[in-house]
């Protein structure tokens, strides 16, 4: 049974992760010194035409990503979320940009990877997802329809349309608040969420490690990690 408590006037919350919230669990982020992008070039592992190029490259740099958020736990952080979720009794709906399973392992039920998922192989053949944690490399066969070699990342690469954009904006669209946790704020349409809310008149606030680069558009920003904004957040929101 889910609590009774809610914050004045907030009944229904709109959460959008990024690495950040993973950060700290030992998940490199994309942007920061030495993170994802420094590594390798968005264009060389992460777009349809990279993996047309060099499959190889591709499926190892994911088979190196999946095999690493394995090895990993869920921080403060995502507990304190997945303690939201369980507790609130009005209408919550955590988007992440992560492709990791922490919020999952958190106990997060209220959940929607708009950019995939690591531990998910999407097969190109018969177009069935199927839960992986092995890798990629040797080109096994598809579970479903038995084609090798036609499994790729179940991830949403630069170029193609996130998931499950219209279950987004229709929670946005009744939303009271809207809270961005852990996020650069530079890749769209994830961006562009918060302008979407301050358009409707929504509350918004920032958790974030710096200011994102639409720090601007939210009405109020708390800079630090996330597993120590996050947990007293949560503590806010449920009276606590
Ligand atoms: N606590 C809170 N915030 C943090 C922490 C931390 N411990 N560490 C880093 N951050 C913040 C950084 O300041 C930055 O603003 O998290 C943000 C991470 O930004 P990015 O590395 O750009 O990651 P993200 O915003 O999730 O990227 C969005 O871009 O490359 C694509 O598909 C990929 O989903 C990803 C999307």
């Amino acid at each position: 049974m889910r609590g009774n408590k809610v914050r004045q006037g907030i009944n229904n919350i709109v959460i959008l992760t990024g690495a950040g919230v993973s950060a700290e669990s030992g998940i490199d982020t994309f942007r920061s010194a030495g993170g994802l992008w420094e590594q390798h070039k968005v264009e060389d592992v992460a777009t349809p035409e990279a993996f047309a190029r060099d499959p190889d490259l591709v499926l190892r740099f994911y088979d190196m990503r999946r095999e690493r958020i394995q090895q990993v736990e869920p921080n403060a952080a995502h507990y304190a979320l997945a303690r939201l979720d369980a507790a609130w009794s009005g209408n919550l709906l955590l988007v992440t940009q992560n492709v990791d399973d922490l919020h999952e392992r958190a106990g997060t039920q209220r959940l929607l990877h708009m950019h995939g998922e690591h531990l998910n192989a999407w097969c190109s053949a018969c177009d069935e997802r199927h839960l992986w944690r092995g890798t990629l490399i040797d080109r096994p066969a598809c579970p479903a329809c038995g084609i090798a070699g036609q499994l790729r990342p179940d991830i949403v690469w630069f170029g193609e349309m996130p998931y499950r954009m219209d279950e987004i904006y229709h929670a946005l669209n009744h939303a009271d608040l809207f809270v961005s946790i852990g996020t650069s704020g530079a890749v769209y349409p994830a961006a562009g969420l918060v302008r979407e809310a301050r358009k409707k008149g929504i509350k918004t606030l920032e958790l974030n490690l710096e200011p994102s680069h639409g720090a601007s558009w939210f009405e109020e920003s708390r800079h630090g990690p996330a597993t120590e904004l996050v947990p007293a957040w949560v503590e806010e929101m449920l009276g606590g």
